[in-house]
């Protein structure tokens, strides 16, 4: 297994997710431990991207709750149709937020948090869990950001 990632820091980012993504997969193909993976997924993304807060919430007893993670501490649990998160939940829908202010019923667990967004992991039909990616800036995620997460989040949902 590749111990190190390649990262340009140079390249736009398109390119980074282009070298990335399929780091990320070899990174992933030889390990069977969801938990081992998941982290792994969060802080290749973290240092890869330079996200400021990067994690997964898992749907667990009816609730989403915190998994992997990378960046300061977060809210542990969140409910159906509850912010962002919880939002990508219930509609099973790429949540791209510019202004997290503007979005009705936030959840803030970082007051640096300003722009966001939220992919459904998807299994048999049903969301088994969400990619969280906050920004400290605003309007800092676009459509590149949603098409080379959704990709990655259709690998990581094989995983789970
Ligand atoms: N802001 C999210 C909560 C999770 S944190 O950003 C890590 C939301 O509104 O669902």
């Amino acid at each position: 297994m590749a111990e190190e990632l390649f990262i340009e820091t140079q390249a736009s980012k398109e390119e980074k997710y282009q070298s990335l993504i399929p780091q990320i997969e070899a990174l992933i193909s030889s390990e069977k431990d969801n938990i081992a993976n998941l982290a792994n997924i969060a802080a290749a993304l973290k240092y890869g991207m330079g996200f400021f807060w990067v994690g997964f919430y898992l749907v667990k007893d009816a609730e989403l709750v915190l998994g992997p993670f990378q960046g300061p501490i977060a809210c542990t649990r969140i409910q159906k149709g509850k912010g962002v998160c919880g939002t990508a939940w219930e509609t099973g829908e790429v949540q791209l937020v510019p202004d997290v202010e503007q979005f009705p019923g936030h959840i803030a667990c970082s007051s640096d948090s300003k722009s966001e967004i939220v992919l459904p992991l998807v299994k048999q039909n049903q969301v088994v869990g969400v990619l969280d990616v906050d920004s400290d800036k605003l309007s800092d995620f676009d459509e590149t950001d949603a098409k080379y997460l959704t990709l990655l989040s259709e690998s990581i949902s094989k995983l789970l």
